[in-house]
């Protein structure tokens, strides 16, 4: 186990007869080695700084049916809103104050957000923030339109791939989602020039570890300047509601797997992960990560964008206490900055 984790290290890479013997395997001894080869290449590229992103998420209204996320369109108990472009703009001016360099507007697939809205507010956002950097999250459009948001100004889109298997993305979603059309969008991202985010979730509903061998091997191909990973959580009023939570130390594993896969990745430590796991944040940190994303919304719209039961918003996932992560992270060794946090490429 050793001499793949070594070989993962020197090469970025493993054979996927490799990768599925680590990623099953549970030796401690291994995992400790895993992890601390995945803590020095991320200081390696990234120091020990921590990058915050303030999340703004701008509306859970979704024409979409995940059979995994609690905003899909048919759950009926989940209470719907859309910020107005004033609450957009007055939770970044919040967010400056606080720090934060980089906002990302996340939504569900709110078909009132068309190209005219996000330009105008793109925007207005680096008009007033030039030395801010604007993430979108905000699922599967044409390239036309994303072109047309990367032009207004956005610098990074967020899009899981969510499963790199195409048999598995069917069981995840309805019949009218298409594991070809995620992908077209992700290249299309790509291609148009935005620092661009894959991912997916550990333990999903029928989601193999030959699965996880597959998504590594995509996530190594594609290359993207970001990755997020976290646990799969159920939401009751899903047709997953009564699907076990994903491992929290195979999500940990994947963090130090994906680090020595790419070493410059922008990497969070991410909501459900702390959500899971106590501690969960800065476990994700000590696992290779170097981006977390606290809460920036209206705190009255907070609990509604419930993508998984229990979703934690406030605490320290507020973005409103990040004098408190900023000793979370100094506690274990590492200091948040304010800075864009763009992609360091590789030299
Ligand atoms: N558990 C964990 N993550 C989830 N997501 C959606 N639903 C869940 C869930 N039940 C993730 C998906 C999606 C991102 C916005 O949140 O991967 O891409």
């Amino acid at each position: 186990m050793f001499k793949i984790i070594d070989s993962l290290n020197n090469f970025g890479d493993a054979e996927s007869g490799e990768l599925l013997a680590l990623i099953s395997q549970d030796d401690p001894e291994a995992n400790e080695y895993l992890r601390s080869l995945a803590e020095e290449k991320r200081k390696s590229v990234y120091s020990n700084h921590v990058y915050i992103r303030g999340l703004i998420e701008v509306s859970n209204i979704c024409k979409n049916d995940c059979l995994y996320c609690g905003i899909r369109g048919s759950n009926r108990s989940c209470s719907r809103y859309r910020l107005t472009e004033e609450e957009i703009m007055d939770s970044a001016e919040s967010g400056y104050g606080l720090g934060f360099r980089t906002f990302v507007m996340q939504g569900g697939e709110d078909g009132s957000f068309d190209d005219v809205f996000l330009c105008r507010i793109i925007g207005r956002l680096k008009e007033k923030y030039p030395d801010c950097a604007v993430t979108l999250s905000l699922g599967e459009r044409s390239r036309e339109s994303y072109k047309r948001l990367y032009d207004a100004g956005a610098d990074r889109y967020l899009l899981r791939h969510e499963t790199a298997n195409r048999e598995h993305y069917g069981k995840l979603h309805p019949a009218n989602m298409s594991f070809d059309t995620r992908m077209k969008c992700l290249h299309d991202l790509k291609d148009i020039g935005f620092q661009t985010g894959c991912g997916m979730m550990v333990g999903s509903p029928y989601q193999t570890a030959e699965n996880i061998v597959e998504d590594l091997k995509f996530i190594k191909e594609f290359s993207p300047e970001m990755c997020g990973i976290g646990p799969f959580i159920p939401h009751k009023d899903t047709p997953f509601g009564d699907f076990p939570m994903g491992s929290t130390a195979l999500t940990l594993k994947l963090l130090s797997i994906i680090r020595l896969m790419l070493p410059s990745v922008l990497l969070p430590s991410t909501t459900a992960l702390n959500t899971a796991l106590p501690n969960g944040r800065e476990l994700g940190i000590l696992a290779g990560a170097n981006v977390i994303m606290p809460n920036l919304s209206p705190v009255n719209v907070r609990e509604k964008y419930e993508l998984y039961n229990g979703k934690l918003h406030s605490g320290k996932e507020s973005a409103q206490l990040v004098n408190e992560l900023k000793m979370q992270m100094e506690n274990i060794g590492y200091r948040v900055v304010t800075d864009r946090g763009d992609f360091i490429k590789s030299k």
